[in-house]
Formats: C-alpha cells, structure tokens, sequence
C-alpha cells in the first residue's frame, strides 16, 4: 500500500515531469551516446535535453534498503549506495551483480536513460562482500610508507568491486588523525599530512580500473577536540589548511572523481554547509573538477534541527554540495530541493553545475557504454590478491621493542600462543568488515594470525594455543600474545577516557609473565594503546595495527621471512588519554617514523 506522502511525492513529481518534460525520445542517435565525441560535447547534449526531474534526481543517491529499481525509475534517481553492511542476498559476486543490474535496468528505464552508479565502502578491500581480500586499514598502509604498494592495493581492489558490479567506492579516507582517541584513527594514514598525501596513489590504483574513488571526509575530521567523531575542529584557517589540506590537493592532482564532506565542523560551523570551504577553497582555489558528495544524512545536521529541511537543502546545495547521500529521506530532498529552486533560492546555475560534474564522470568511466555489470577478470579473493595483501601486513609490522627474542626461529621448540586475537579474523579485520561496526568471528576466506604461525614455523613446530594462556609453563621457549582492540567503527570507537588496554588481556598477559617464559605482544589494533606501564615486562612488541584477511604475514616478520621495515603513522602517546604528535612538544612513548629492524 504506497504511503499517503508518498502518494503526494508522486503526485508532484508526476506534475512536475509533465508540465517541463519533454515526451520520452528516440535518443539512440543523440550525441551525448556518442562515445566518439568529446565529453563536453557529450554532457551538453545531454543537459539540453533534460528536465528539472531529470537534474533534480542526478543529485539524488538513495540507499539500496529504502528504494525498489521502480522508483528509481519513477524519480529518475542517479545513484544508490550500500551503507556498511547493507548487503544482497546471496552476499557474493553474484548476488551484487543482480542487484547493480536491476537497478541500472531501472536507471536505463527513465526517458533518457542515463545510468546510474552504484557507491560502496570499499575501504580495505571489497570488505562488505563475503569472500573478498581483505587489506590491511589504513593506519597499518600508513606504517608501510610504500607509495607504490598502495597503487597495487588500489588496483586489486578496484578489481574486485568492479566484478560486483560496483562503479564507486566512497574510499580512501585522507583523514589526517590528531588524537587517537577518535574512533577512526585507522582510517587515516598518519598524523602526518605529507605521509597522507603521499599514499594519495590508492585513487590512482582505484580509478585505473574504472571505479570511482572519492577523497574522504573533506575537511578536517581527524583534527576535531578530544578526538570527538563528527566533532568541531578548532584551528585558524592557516592550520586547518596545512594540517589537513595537503591530501585533498594530491587526491585532486590525482584527479579524483569524488570527494565526500566531513560530517565535522570547523570552529562551530558545519562544514556540511561551507561554501568558503567547498567551493571556494576545493573547487574555485584547488579547481577540482569532479563532485561533491555528502555525507550520511550530513545535510540534516547543518540547521541543528533533527529532521531535514528547506534550509539544510538550500545551505548544502548553495556550498556546493552536488549530490545528496540521503539514504532514506531521497524524496523529502527532492521535493525540497524542488521548492527551492522554484523559488529561485537555488539558481538553475548551480543546479547544472552539479548536473555537469556529475555527468561528466558518468561518460569520463563510459557508464554509458558498460551498463552490463560484471567484469571479464576473475580476481575476487584469489590468490594473486591475497597475497599482495600478505605482502601489505608484513610491511605494516612496526617492531617497537625487541630484547633479542625475535625473530623466531621455525623450529624454536615449544611456542605457546594466546591472546583474543591470535585466532579470531574478525578482530584482525576490524570495522567496516562484513558489516558496519565489524566484529568477533570468522571471516570467510581470511587467515587468523595463529594459523600463520603454524604455517611459517612449519609442520615440526610445536605450537599450542590456548586464549586465555591457560597450561603456559617453563617447558616453552616463548609465548605470543595477540591483543588489542575489538572492532569498532566511527563514533563506536571514540574512547574520550583514552585508549587502554583491556582486563582481560592484561590478565592473560600477567599469567604469561608468571611462568618466566619470554612474552611477545602483537597489538592488533587501530592505534597506539597505553601501554607504557607494562612494556618493561614485555621481551617484544609487535604494533600488528588491523591486518585483515591475511594474517600470515604478521608471522613472517615474526619468524624473520620478512625483516620488520614498519615505520610508526603516529606518535605513540605515553598515555593513551592525551594526544601527541610529533612537534607539539609533548612526551610519547615512541616517536612518528620509531620503527625497529632486525
Ligand atoms: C558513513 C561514513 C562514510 C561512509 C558513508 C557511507 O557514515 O561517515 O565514511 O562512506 O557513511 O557508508
């Protein structure tokens, strides 16, 4: 039974597709399908061709759980997207691939049949679908300071969304994270912006296999006070400009298709809402040509008022927003977006010009030409990905104490392994896996960090693994425990009291103490702990940061196939309730850059 609103929506959108659309044509022959011609050319036609529905619904991107492939045909939609987790079923490739066809069917459907795109977070591999390679997050890349091998990653996962039928993924994250108290810390490469910028060359990966990346969350989010998610960032403009400018202006040098706002604010404005941030400083002053895309439901916070409104719409759109991420509320934004502009609050002006961005990429990545989903290459979780993503963990490894106990020899007696994480593909993988917040558990495909001890010491070692270190005694020539953090994701991660470690590994920990054997600590985690008060008892310590899928290769820098070469992405703080980074003058643990080798 369609809704009383939505009834009206119809009504007003039928009205209004009527009173200023042209008659369905016979556009076969129009030039904007001419792929020989030049884009320009091609948009122009096209533009020229549309109705107010048509532009309004450009800007539109709904998500997947609150819109039938009829409705976007209906409201002329041009994009929808996967939240994290918001999956097809079966959750495989071709699970996606019937999805992204239905509703491109739809797309296609509407009177000039413009293809829509379908956007994920693809933000450490295809991590929402089941099988994918799982990479390390970005924290662990950062720690790599191997421009070149995120080029690779950005290639193989590209691949991988590309045999989904994916045409964007809302990826990489070029936060540059201050306080590591802010739950997305893992998300950033470094605190140090030139590290960030210089792992900019994921987009280039990502984008040679045309999929869309997009440069996220434009400006500022890793610099809010306390570390607070989606909190104030508060610095003069000259620092915000030179703390967390520097990656969106390699990600535009990149030419990347998209960037997504920050859901932050700057000095108590929402940068939802800012025109001298969007389009003065991205579009005008950095001349970024692709679009802007906003964040979930990031419109509705500018007025401060629950619920979106005329003035979230307008304020958003006049910044220079150019597509609305509105997940559920996509018909509220177009009949708003409507009466704003039919009350000339929002020019046709900046309407086309959102229109000429989006469109612009739409030809630029040939959707016109592959609207068939799917890809011939046949890559997804493969072992060619799998082990690049080997090749990742080893080089994130940063080894920041080690009293001659590492690396292990393959046939070096007894080992005894422990820890909630030895063993659990799930906490190794953190957030954004499977689903939003991620979680404790098996992921399919993955390979834990206990099983790729067993691997590299080989079929004579003697290995036994207890969790909870129970039966740890003399006999055993040393124990690895794997701690940490358990998944989280966004503000679920934020530990305004500071990031400790928890009881129960500081538990096990002690029980390893007491049996005299020498303990080694892999941290499997998105950021420094506070571990300053016990690392005098540690023999070894391993920052493992979020590996993913291929745990494999924390083992082989712990059994020395792969000499530790990590560098740290951030300043470890001595304690894990205030921030540092290098420069400010305060106190850590283990400087930016502090890595150890054998
Ligand atoms: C989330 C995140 C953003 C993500 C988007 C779509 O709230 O802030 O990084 O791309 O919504 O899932």
């Amino acid at each position: 039974m369609i809704s009383k609103y939505l009834l009206v929506l119809v009504l007003l959108f039928t009205a209004a597709a009527s009173c200023d659309d042209q008659p369905p044509q016979d556009t076969a022959q129009a030039p904007y399908r001419d792929a020989s011609l030049p884009v320009a050319q091609r948009v122009a036609d096209l533009m020229s061709r549309m109705s107010l529905a048509d532009k309004l619904g450009q800007m539109t991107q709904a998500e997947r759980g609150s819109i039938t492939p009829s409705e976007v045909t209906e409201f002329r939609i041009g994009s929808v997207l996967s939240g994290g987790g918001s999956v097809p079923r079966p959750n495989d490739r071709g699970g996606w691939v019937a999805m992204v066809d239905a509703y491109q069917r739809a797309a296609l459907a509407t009177p000039l049949g413009i293809p829509f795109l379908y956007g994920a977070d693809a933000v450490h591999g295809h991590n929402n679908v089941a099988g994918a390679t799982v990479f390390p997050h970005n924290i662990g890349l950062g720690a790599t300071r191997d421009a070149d091998l995120v080029i690779r990653i950005g290639q193989a996962v590209a691949q991988e969304v590309a045999e989904t039928g994916v045409h964007w993924t809302f990826a990489p994250c070029l936060c540059v994270a201050r306080d590591d108290r802010w739950g997305r810390t893992y998300e950033s490469f470094s605190e140090d912006p030139a590290v960030v910028a210089s792992m900019s060359g994921i987009i280039t990966g990502i984008q040679s296999q045309q999929v869309m990346a997009t440069a996220k969350h434009y400006l500022g989010d890793g610099g809010t006070t306390g570390g607070k998610d989606q909190g104030d960032t508060q610095l003069s403009l000259e620092q915000l400009r030179a703390i967390h400018l520097p990656p969106f202006e390699a990600a535009v040098k990149r030419d990347v298709a998209s960037v997504m706002v920050s859901f932050s604010s700057w000095n108590g404005d929402k940068v939802h809402g800012s025109e001298q941030l969007i389009t003065k400083v991205l579009k005008d002053e950095l001349k970024f040509g692709g679009f802007v895309v906003s964040d979930w439901n990031g419109m509705d916070q500018i007025d401060g008022v629950k619920g979106l409104s005329a003035v979230d719409v307008r304020t958003a759109i006049n910044a220079g927003i150019d597509m609305a991420m509105v997940p559920q509320q996509w018909g509220e934004f177009l009949r708003l977006l409507k009466e704003e502009v039919d009350a000339g609050r929002v020019t046709m002006a900046r309407i086309d010009d959102a229109n000429r961005r989006i469109l612009t990429k739409k030809i630029e990545y040939q959707l016109f030409e592959q609207v068939k989903t799917g890809r011939n290459t046949d890559t997804f979780g493969g072992a060619a990905h799998r082990a690049l993503a080997r090749e990742a963990v080893a080089k994130s490894q940063v080894l920041l104490k080690n009293s001659g106990v590492l690396p292990l020899k393959p046939r070096a007696g007894k080992l005894f392994v422990a820890g909630r994480s030895a063993d659990n593909t799930g906490n190794s993988s953190g957030g954004w896996t499977l689903s939003w917040q991620g979680g404790p558990g098996p992921v399919p495909g993955a390979t834990s960090v206990l099983q790729g001890i067993r691997e590299v010491a080989g079929p004579g070692a003697q290995i036994t693994f207890a969790a909870d270190g129970a039966g740890i005694d003399r006999s055993y020539s040393a124990a690895i425990a794997v701690i940490g953090e358990l998944p989280y994701a966004e503000y679920q991660g934020d530990r305004p009291e500071g990031v400790r470690l928890d009881p129960g590994d500081v538990a096990v920990l002690a029980s390893l103490k007491a049996s005299g054997v020498p303990v080694i600590v892999v941290l499997i985690s998105g950021r420094p702990m506070d571990v300053a008060a016990h690392l005098p008892g540690w023999d070894a310590l391993v920052a493992g940061w979020l590996p993913g899928s291929e745990g494999a290769g924390v083992a082989d820098v712990l059994f020395g196939r792969v000499s530790p070469t990590g560098k740290l992405p951030v300043a470890w703080p001595v304690d894990g309730g205030q921030p540092a980074n290098t420069g400010d003058g305060k106190a850590v643990l283990f400087p930016l850059g502090f890595g150890l080798t054998y």
